[in-house]
């Protein structure tokens, strides 16, 4: 990646004594960054930032977020153009090459995918490894990484050839390997990709397709599928992206880093969120239940979270909630569900939360997980299976920032520091001395 930051007139910190002359970057849009590099070496002090809300880990050029304005853009072009006029596949282009593709181009990086959707014949032992009611997820940790030990001739991080193939195979193969983990829970028998299918058409039949009868595809779930994997493509700097670049720092292979962003992703609070979010729903039930449940949110001492609410980033609509709301309805009509009870509840939910002052001050708005849950139900998946298809859908964007990180010369191994309150020197007890 060739770096783009231009100079802005640096920055003076007195500290220790000392005042201190910090360079100060600006980026294509968004805000300037101070460059701390040398902090330690000249001033003797750590910056302290617990989860990094005022800390850039990098320079990039892939995903930029406006969390004021409730903007995303993959590459400059705004989300909800892409939800509408793009398919993943070309997403999947963009996000990883930096532009939209033309004919040729599009139709070559679509056969390159669909050239990798198969698994070795050996990989389908490691599920037999797993009980048929593990979670998906714990299923989706064990056997990404283990893609390592299948494509040795895509390992090797610095060859700009082997990082290409591993990232098209990391990408066709997800789905495959999600589609396993969910016919595995089922004790249902996998079914093999079929490469006349589009991305998302190849997903689902693989997902609900059975030897004993033809699998007809609903061009709606298909597309709502295909738009789905569009929202979850990429997000900047979020934890399991973090994640993956840390473990690449390193020198781990794409394979093994694309394996830590999965077991970040997985917690309640990031992708998690979409399984939570249901349960809430399904928790409260029925509108007549939310001011109580609400009430619970807003007690201090209550641990309750409104799941699918509040963003890091974002202090205003997450763009990406609006339009899976759009695609909520879409399905909903499609499978003939319009009036599906927990839809009324999260309308509700949300109409209620947007008045009420407790979020309004925290500036807490639906995030992408609020109506992602209602819309993969409705399309027959269990709850299970939420986060493993946010993972699907966030590999292009992991291995993007892998790709950009192993490209950019300024990057070396993550390693922050601390500050230390534990014991200062003492010297060893021997136990008989002890009280
Ligand atoms: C994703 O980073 C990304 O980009 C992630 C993601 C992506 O695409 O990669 O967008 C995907 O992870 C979306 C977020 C999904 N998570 C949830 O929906 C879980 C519920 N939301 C939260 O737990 C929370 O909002 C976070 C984790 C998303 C963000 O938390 P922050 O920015 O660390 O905010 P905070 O915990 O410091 O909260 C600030 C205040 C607190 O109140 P006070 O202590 O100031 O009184 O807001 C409150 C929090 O208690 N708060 C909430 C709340 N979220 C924050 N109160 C109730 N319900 C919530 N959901």
């Amino acid at each position: 990646m060739e770096s783009k930051i231009t100079k802005k007139p640096s920055a003076t910190l007195t500290v220790n004594n000392k005042q201190l002359e910090l360079p100060v970057y600006g980026g294509s849009v968004g805000p300037d960054v101070v460059d701390i590099r040398k902090l330690y070496t000249d001033g003797k002090v750590f910056t302290y930032d617990p989860g990094f809300t005022s800390t850039a880990s990098c320079e990039s050029q892939i995903t930029y977020i406006d969390g004021d304005e409730g903007v995303l853009l993959y590459r400059g072009y705004p989300i909800d153009q892409l939800a509408e006029q793009s398919t993943f596949i070309e997403v999947c282009y963009l996000l990883a090459n930096g532009e939209l593709p033309n004919k040729a181009e599009l139709d070559r990086f679509t056969r390159d995918i669909t050239y990798h959707t198969m698994l070795h014949a050996q990989f389908d032992r490691f599920f037999e490894g797993f009980r048929r009611d593990a979670h998906p997820m714990a299923i989706m940790v064990g056997t990404v990484g283990a893609l390592a030990a299948f494509y040795h001739d895509s390992t090797d991080i610095d060859d700009p050839k082997q990082r290409v193939i591993a990232s098209h195979r990391l990408i066709a193969k997800m789905p495959t390997i999600a589609a396993r983990a969910f016919k595995y829970s089922m004790g249902q028998p996998f079914i093999s990709p079929r490469n006349e299918l589009d991305y998302a058409s190849n997903f689902l039949r693989m997902c609900f397709a059975v030897p004993a009868e033809d699998y007809k595809i609903n061009p709606v779930l298909a597309r709502a599928m295909d738009v789905f994997f569009i929202l979850h493509a990429d997000h900047e700097q979020n934890a399991s992206t973090s994640t993956v670049r840390l473990a690449g720092s390193s020198g781990a292979n794409p394979f093994a880093c694309i394996s830590s962003g999965i077991a970040c992703l997985w917690g309640p609070a990031h992708g998690g969120a979409n399984e939570a979010a249901l349960k809430m729903l399904m928790e409260i039930g029925r509108p007549e239940n939310i001011p109580a449940f609400i009430d619970k949110v807003k007690s201090k001492d209550s641990e309750v979270r409104l799941m699918g609410f509040g963003h890091r980033v974002y202090k205003n609509y997450d763009p990406r909630a609006r339009a899976m709301q759009k695609l909520c309805h879409q399905v909903l009509h499609e499978v003939g569900d319009d009036n599906d009870p927990l839809l009324q509840v999260a309308k509700e939910l949300e109409r209620i939360a947007l008045h009420d002052e407790y979020f309004i001050q925290r500036k807490l708005y639906p995030n992408v997980d609020f109506y992602s849950g209602i819309t993969l139900k409705a399309m027959g998946f269990p709850m299970s299976m939420f986060t493993v298809l946010f993972a699907v859908a966030r590999t292009v964007g992991w291995i993007a920032q892998w790709t950009e990180m192993m490209e950019d010369t300024s990057q070396k191994i993550g390693r922050p520091r601390q500050v230390y309150t534990g014991p200062t020197r003492r010297d060893y007890v021997p136990c008989a001395q002890r009280k």
